[in-house]
């Protein structure tokens, strides 16, 4: 296992995963960067975790601008927890919030990376995306998935050509706002959901063994699993399980 970097910029600390994230890496001494919309909780966790909180909207490339502008020649860590969720059948889902799930969880993270590549190389340093187990494809949250699915494979790829770290991180359910935000509750039995703590213990513990993908709960990794080697049977078996639209994952 390696040391953690000090500097970590953190997305999506105002609230559930990355404010965990931003607690979990204060405590292990780590400088913060701690982005987010809503300043007031923003600064709640910047005082509890110690740090710079800086509001920008990642939805606008000036947002996304600024954070870089803040991080460069600094960050040795970027933690992308920023991220919206959308549920409901693909047709009934309005152009715009498609649009907002492609910007804030895809585009958002790609243009942060690509633009401070540069620093995290020079400092050896390690880039973590919070994805989801819907990259796997689940249904009524198709655009979604899709934005998670673009992250796992920017993330492999990035972590083939570049000599900074790379993680990629899959949680199943989690006990955040989350839901609550996108208008849709959590109805499914299992994966029963998990705390923002234990999936930022999950995170930190795989930069530190500089793992390339974890899911958490680890078992959800058997999903993945059946999912590349019979995606037929797969697909059935989430036929069966997502008939409510109001099903899905985060
Ligand atoms: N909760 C789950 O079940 C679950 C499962 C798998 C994956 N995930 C993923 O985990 C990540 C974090 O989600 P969460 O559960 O922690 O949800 P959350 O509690 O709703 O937090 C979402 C965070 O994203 C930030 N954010 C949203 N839109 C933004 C924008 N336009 N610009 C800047 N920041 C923005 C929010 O900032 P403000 O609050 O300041 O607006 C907030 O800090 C997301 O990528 C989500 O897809 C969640």
């Amino acid at each position: 296992m390696t040391s953690l970097p000090r500097n970590a910029v953190v997305t999506g600390a105002s609230s559930g995963i990355g404010a965990a994230v931003a607690e979990r890496l204060a405590h292990h001494g780590c400088r913060l960067l701690l982005v987010g919309r809503d300043r007031a909780r923003l600064d709640a966790v910047a005082l509890r975790c110690g740090g710079r909180a800086l509001v920008a909207d990642l939805r606008d490339p000036a947002g996304v601008a600024a954070v870089s502008d803040a991080a460069d020649g600094w960050a040795q860590l970027l933690v992308h927890g920023a991220g919206v969720g959308a549920a409901g059948p693909l047709a009934d889902t309005p152009a715009e919030v498609v649009d907002e799930l492609l910007t804030v969880n895809l585009v958002a993270p790609v243009q942060l990376t690509r633009a401070l590549v540069p620093t995290l190389r020079t400092a050896r340093g390690h880039v973590v995306f919070v994805a989801s187990v819907a990259a796997i494809g689940v249904a009524y949250e198709a655009a979604y998935s899709a934005t998670k699915a673009g992250l796992r494979g920017f993330a492999d790829a990035l972590r083939v050509e570049s000599d900074i770290g790379v993680t990629t991180v899959l949680p199943g359910a989690v006990t955040t706002p989350y839901y609550e935000r996108r208008g849709q509750p959590y109805h499914r039995r299992f994966p029963r959901p998990v705390s923002p703590e234990r999936v930022a213990g999950a995170l930190v513990d795989a930069v530190r063994r500089d793992r390339a993908e974890v899911f958490v709960p680890r078992w959800l990794t058997v999903g993945a699993r059946v999912h590349g080697v019979a995606p037929a049977a797969f697909a059935h078996l989430s036929r069966r399980m997502d008939r409510r639209p109001d099903a899905g994952h985060g």
